[in-house]
């Protein structure tokens, strides 16, 4: 989730030339925003993965998606990976897919941008007893052979590189033909992309990549893997948000926890930040269906299941 980010200098003067407003991350926007990202030269665009891999560094993820682990293993348990499939967790954060996975025998590897997150999965996996192979690296440029996995997997995670071309050419590169490339991707339409556009008012999301939302409309799906898979299955599917707290508790949690909003919530000055929180705030309470004082929201995603071709 990283539609707030401040970049480099030059990537800030492409964001104000393109007007920061959200019309920017609709499909038909794709074209011009995909030659924007591939002109950058090479230390731009290393500042921009410098600055992407410090947001997700950022806040603690792993004390953040602890409320999320019903949703997870409920998508975990949904895709009947048999004990022995060999795996690749792709933005796997702190292990929330890998630590569960692996103790049900399947033979995972996993690969994460932020350092923090990678050493957390790595920790988690020592205390189980697991023996994981767990490696710092980029979804755009997987340190893996071709055809090396069964399954590849990502939940809400390499939706966030910003080429996702090149995101979708390595998943079909590294997947042996038949074998399943999944993942799970907010849609924008659900709470998860109304909290974008609500974040996006205060801290405009970068015009330089696509928005990572783009990932949740299946026809680009289909584009975006192409002729690399035989046969897609798109289900939507709502990830339950659940938390013992009240909708601006649940604010701050992700000011406090979330690498991207804690980035996002700093940049602003004390009257931009009370404003953020209160936008934000006012959208968990919109989609809120507890009426106790406690959380408990839906959102949307949708579930990618591609066979390698
Ligand atoms: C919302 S978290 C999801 C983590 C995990 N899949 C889960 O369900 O808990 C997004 C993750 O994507 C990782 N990420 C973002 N861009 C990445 C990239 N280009 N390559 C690998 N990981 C990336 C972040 O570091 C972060 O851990």
């Amino acid at each position: 989730m990283c539609p707030f980010l401040r970049f480099g200098e030059r990537i800030e003067r492409y964001d104000y030339v393109l007007a920061p407003t959200n019309h920017r991350w609709s499909v038909g926007d794709e074209g011009e925003t995909k030659h924007m990202i591939e002109t950058l030269v090479a230390p731009e665009m290393a500042a921009l993965k410098t600055r992407l891999k410090t947001v997700w560094e950022s806040g603690d993820y792993g004390v953040f998606a602890k409320y999320m682990e019903p949703g997870a293993l409920e998508f975990l348990d949904r895709l009947g990976i048999e004990p022995g499939t060999k795996m690749l967790d792709i933005a796997c954060g702190a292990g929330q897919l890998t630590i569960p996975a692996a103790k049900q025998g399947i033979k995972v590897t996993a690969i994460d941008l932020a350092e923090n997150l990678v050493q957390q999965a790595k920790e988690r996996a020592k205390a189980e007893g697991l023996n994981i192979a767990i490696d710092q690296g980029d979804a755009e440029d997987l340190p893996y052979p071709d055809e090396s996995f069964d399954v590849t997997l990502s939940l809400i995670g390499s939706m966030f590189a910003p080429r996702p071309e090149k995101v979708a050419a390595e998943k079909v590169r590294v997947t042996r033909p038949g074998g399943r490339i999944i993942m799970g991707n907010w849609t924008a339409e659900g709470h998860v992309g109304q909290m974008f556009k609500a974040i996006g008012k205060h801290v405009p999301p970068p015009a330089i990549f696509p928005s990572p939302l783009m990932w949740g409309n299946e026809e680009v799906v289909r584009e975006r893997f192409g002729s690399g898979i035989a046969n897609l299955t798109v289900t939507k599917r709502m990830f339950p948000f659940r938390y013992p707290f009240s909708p601006a508790e649940v604010a701050d949690l992700f000011i406090e926890y979330y690498g991207p909003t804690y980035m996002a919530y700093r940049s602003l000055d004390a009257e931009g930040q009370r404003a953020f929180k209160d936008d934000l705030t006012e959208v968990w309470d919109r989609n809120n269906f507890a009426s106790n004082g406690m959380t408990e929201v839906d959102a949307e995603y949708i579930e990618v299941v591609a066979i390698r071709a």
